[in-house]
C-alpha cells in the first residue's frame, strides 16, 4: 500500500507543540492503559469533565454476552448541570451557540446564560405538565437554538427526548411515537430549506392522526411564521407557555443515576423497523466530551462547527452534548451547503472564525463539484483543522477537501463511529501520526476493536485482510439497549460473536496498523451518510397494491455514496409504467422521507431467492452496481457461486433490465 506522502503530515510538527495529545508515544501508552485499566483511565477523566452530586462506586461493570454495560455505577449527576449550570461562574457571558439561519440575513449569538435561562423555563413548563423522571418527549423540530432548549429541558428533569430528524415524514413520526410513548411533543410551526418552508406542524398533525398513542401536549415554537391548524386543548405556543405566570426561572436539576437514560434515537437496521437506541447518562456524556476535545484538539477559545443536523448523533454529540459540556462555542445551522449558493458554509467559516470544522463527504463531494472559485471567494484561513464522518471518504473528495478547504495544510479526521457508540470509535488524532487519505487511522481511547474472518469467525491473520468489524471491550459512550426491546439488542449487537459488539461494517488493517473501514456488511444501506435499512425501504414499496415484491440494495452513487436501487415485481396483469414508478417514488417519500428517495426502480418478473425463499441480494447488487454486463454472466460464472439459487434463470433478463436503465 501507498505510504503517504510528505505533504499529508504538514501540520504535524506545529500540533506537536499544542494539542493535547501531541505524540504517538503517548498515544500509545495511553491505549495501553486505557485497554488494561479502564477504571484508571476513565474515572480521573470523568472527575475532570464531569461534575457529580456523587461519586461512584465502581467505574465499570459489564456482560457483553447478556449485552449489560453500567459505567460509574451509583454515581449521580444530571446531563443539564454540566452543560450549563456550571459553566456560569467563569462563562456565563461566552458565546455557546452562533445561530446561522437558513436566510444569511437571519443569525443571532446565545451565550451560556441566556441558554440556561431558556432551558429552565422550558424546563419549569414541562414540570407544570407533570412531566417527570423517565418520561418520554418526542421533539421534531428545525436546526435552531430551541432544539437544543427542549433537549436540555428534558435533561434538566431526567425526561428521556427522542429527537426525529425534521426531514422524515409524518408516517415516520408517527412510527416513533407509537414505540416511545412520549406525553408531550416539541414542534414549531415550520422550518426554512433552501428558501422554502418546511410545514413540520402540518406533519406533526397528521402523526399524531396516525399513531394510535395520544401525547398529552403539543409545544409549538413559532419559527417559520406560516400558518397552522391549531388544537387548543392540546396545543401551546412556546412563547406563551413560558411567559405562564408564575412559572418559576429555575427547576432544579433532577440528580440522575449515571445509568439513567439521557435519550433515545432511532436508527435503522437490517430487520424491522428503526429501532430507538438508548443511551444512558454519565459514560455518553465523558465518552462526547473526552472526543469532542482530543479529535478536534479544541482549544476553549476556538469555535468549532459541525454541519450535521441535531437529528442525528452527529449532532447530538458534537453539536449539544459534547461541546456544551466542555464550555465552548459552536455554530448551529439551519440551512443547507447550496443556500443562496454553494459558497454558504465557507462563507459561515468566514463570518464566525470557524477553527474546527466537521462535515459529511457527501456534503464536500456536492461542493466540490461546483467548481472551485466558489471555495475561494472567502477567506478560510481561521480553519486549523478538518472533520468528515458518515462513510468512507474518497480520495477525490478528501484530497479537494485538503487542499481547498485546509489549504494543504489542515489535518483531516475521519471519524468512524455510529448512533450506537455514542461518539468516536476510530479516528485520528491530529497530532499523533502521519494521516493516510481514506483511513480513519486508530482507535479512540477504551476501543479495542477486531477483524474477524467472515467463514470462520477467527481473527484475520494477515495485513489488509477484510472481515467483520467488532469491538471487544465497552467504551463509556455505547448504547446500553434498544428501547422496549433488550432482546433486540442483545441479538443485534451481541449475538454474532459472543461476547463481542457488532458493528455490521467490514473493515481491514493495514500493515502500518491503520484501519479501513470499508462499508456496511448487513443489510443497510449509506445514503448520504445517512442509514436506511433494505427491509424498511421494501416494506414501503409492498405498500402499493400493484406490487407484488420488492428487493432494495444500494449502488455506487457519485454524491450520496450510495444510491437506493429497487427491483420491484409487480401483480399479473399490472402494466409497469413511468406513472408507476412515480407513485412508487412518492409512496416511499412518504412513508419514509425524501432521503429514502429511490434512485432506481428496475421491474423484475422474478427474484432471486435460496431453497428458503431469501432474496439473494448480494446477487442483486452485483447488477445494480452494474458490475455484471453479460447476461451469460451465471452459465460463465462471473457471478460466483449460484448453486444455492433456485432458478438461475431468473438473473439473465434481470443483468438486461439493468443495461437498458441508465443511471
Ligand atoms: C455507519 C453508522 C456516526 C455518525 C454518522 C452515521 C458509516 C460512519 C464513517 C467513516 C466509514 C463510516 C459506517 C457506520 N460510517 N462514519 N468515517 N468512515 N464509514 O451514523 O447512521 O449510525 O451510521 O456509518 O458504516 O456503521 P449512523
Amino acid at each position: 500500500m501507498e505510504k503517504p506522502p510528505k505533504w499529508y503530515d504538514a501540520h504535524l510538527d506545529e500540533y506537536r507543540k499544542v494539542a493535547y495529545i501531541n505524540s504517538r508515544a503517548q498515544y500509545d501508552e495511553m491505549y495501553r492503559q486505557s485497554l488494561e485499566n479502564p477504571d484508571a483511565f476513565w474515572g480521573p477523566l470523568a472527575k475532570e469533565y464531569l461534575s457529580w452530586y456523587r461519586d461512584w462506586d465502581r467505574v465499570l461493570d459489564y456482560d457483553f454476552v447478556e449485552g449489560r454495560i453500567e459505567w460509574f455505577g451509583g454515581g449521580k449527576l444530571n446531563a443539564s448541570y454540566n452543560c450549563l449550570d456550571r459553566h456560569l461562574e467563569d462563562k456565563a457571558d461566552k458565546v455557546a451557540y452562533y445561530f446561522e439561519g437558513d436566510d444569511p440575513g437571519m443569525s443571532r449569538s446565545v451565550t451560556y446564560r441566556e441558554l440556561y435561562e431558556e432551558v429552565n423555563k422550558v424546563a419549569a413548563w414541562l414540570v407544570a405538565q407533570g412531566i417527570k423522571k423517565g418520561d418520554r418527549v418526542v421533539i421534531y423540530l428545525p436546526m435552531i437554538i430551541q432544539l437544543p432548549v427542549a433537549m436540555l429541558a428534558c435533561a434538566r428533569i431526567g425526561a428521556i427526548h427522542s429527537v426525529v430528524f425534521g426531514g422524515f415524514s409524518a408516517e415516520s413520526l408517527a412510527s416513533r411515537i407509537e414505540d416511545s410513548h412520549p406525553r408531550i411533543l416539541i414542534t414549531s410551526d415550520g422550518g426554512f430549506r433552501a428558501g422554502k418552508v418546511v410545514s413540520l406542524k402540518k406533519n406533526a398533525d397528521e402523526a399524531l392522526k396516525l399513531s394510535e398513542w395520544e401525547v398529552e401536549k403539543v409545544l409549538v415554537y413559532r419559527h417559520a411564521g406560516n400558518g397552522v391548524e391549531w388544537d387548543a386543548g392540546r396545543e401551546v405556543w412556546w412563547h406563551e407557555a413560558i411567559a405562564q405566570d408564575g412559572l418559576p426561572d429555575y427547576v432544579e436539576p433532577e440528580p440522575m443515576d449515571a445509568e439513567d437514560p439521557l435519550f433515545i434515537l432511532y436508527t435503522s437496521g437490517s430487520t424491522g423497523k428503526p429501532k430507538g437506541v438508548l443511551h444512558t447518562t454519565a459514560g455518553y456524556l465523558l465518552y462526547g466530551a473526552v472526543s469532542t476535545r482530543w479529535v478536534f484538539d479544541i482549544k476553549d477559545d476556538e469555535v468549532f462547527w459541525c454541519t450535521a443536523d441535531i437529528g442525528w448523533v452527529t449532532g447530538h454529540t458534537y453539536i449539544v452534548y459534547g461541546p456544551l459540556t466542555c464550555g465552548l462555542t459552536t455554530v448551529l445551522f439551519e440551512g443547507v451547503p447550496s443556500y443562496p449558493a454553494y459558497d454558504r458554509f465557507w462563507a459561515v467559516v468566514e463570518k464566525y472564525k470557524v477553527a474546527k470544522f466537521y462535515t459529511a463527504p457527501t456534503a464536500i463531494r456536492a461542493i466540490a463539484r461546483e467548481g472551485d472559485e466558489l471555495a475561494h471567494k472567502h477567506d478560510t484561513s481561521c480553519l486549523k483543522l478538518l472533520g468528515t464522518v458518515g462513510e468512507p471518504i474518497n480520495p477525490e473528495a478528501w484530497r479537494w477537501y485538503y487542499h481547498h478547504i485546509g489549504r494543504d495544510w489542515c489535518p483531516i479526521m475521519d471519524t468512524w463511529w455510529q448512533t450506537e457508540t455514542g461518539g468516536h470509535m476510530i479516528t485520528p488524532l491530529p497530532a499523533v501520526a502521519p494521516i493516510k487519505p481514506g483511513s480513519c487511522s486508530f482507535p479512540f481511547f477504551g476501543v479495542e476493536p477486531v477483524v474477524l474472518d467472515a467463514d470462520t469467525g477467527r481473527p484475520v491473520e494477515f495485513a489488509n485482510q477484510e472481515g467483520a468489524l467488532f469491538i471487544k471491550k465497552p467504551w463509556p459512550g455505547m448504547a446500553r439497549t434498544v428501547y422496549g426491546d433488550h432482546e433486540r439488542f442483545k441479538e443485534t449487537y451481541f449475538s454474532k460473536m459472543p461476547g463481542m459488539y457488532f458493528t455490521g461494517d467490514g473493515a481491514k488493517q493495514d500493515e502500518d496498523g491503520y484501519w479501513w473501514i470499508i462499508g456496511r456488511i448487513d443489510d443497510v444501506i449509506n445514503v448520504s451518510g445517512h442509514r436506511l435499512g433494505t427491509a424498511e425501504i421494501e416494506s414501503a414499496l409492498v405498500l402499493h397494491e400493484d406490487v407484488a415484491e420488492a428487493a432494495v440494495v444500494g449502488f455506487p452513487h457519485a454524491l450520496k455514496g450510495q444510491g437506493i436501487y429497487a427491483f420491484v415485481s409487480v401483480k399479473p396483469n399490472i402494466a409497469t409504467t413511468e406513472a408507476l414508478k412515480k407513485d412508487l417514488v412518492a409512496l416511499v417519500r412518504k412513508e419514509i422521507g425524501p432521503i429514502a428517495t429511490p434512485d432506481l426502480i428496475q421491474w423484475a418478473d422474478a427474484l432471486p431467492k435460496t431453497r428458503s425463499g431469501k432474496i439473494m441480494r448480494r446477487l442483486l447488487s452485483k447488477i445494480a452496481a452494474g458490475a455484471v454486463t453479460d447476461p451469460e454472466a451465471v452459465e460463465k460464472g462471473v457471478l460466483g457461486d449460484v448453486s444455492t439459487i433456485t432458478d438461475p434463470e431468473v438473473l439473465r433478463p434481470l443483468i438486461l433490465g439493468r443495461l437498458s436503465l441508465n443511471s
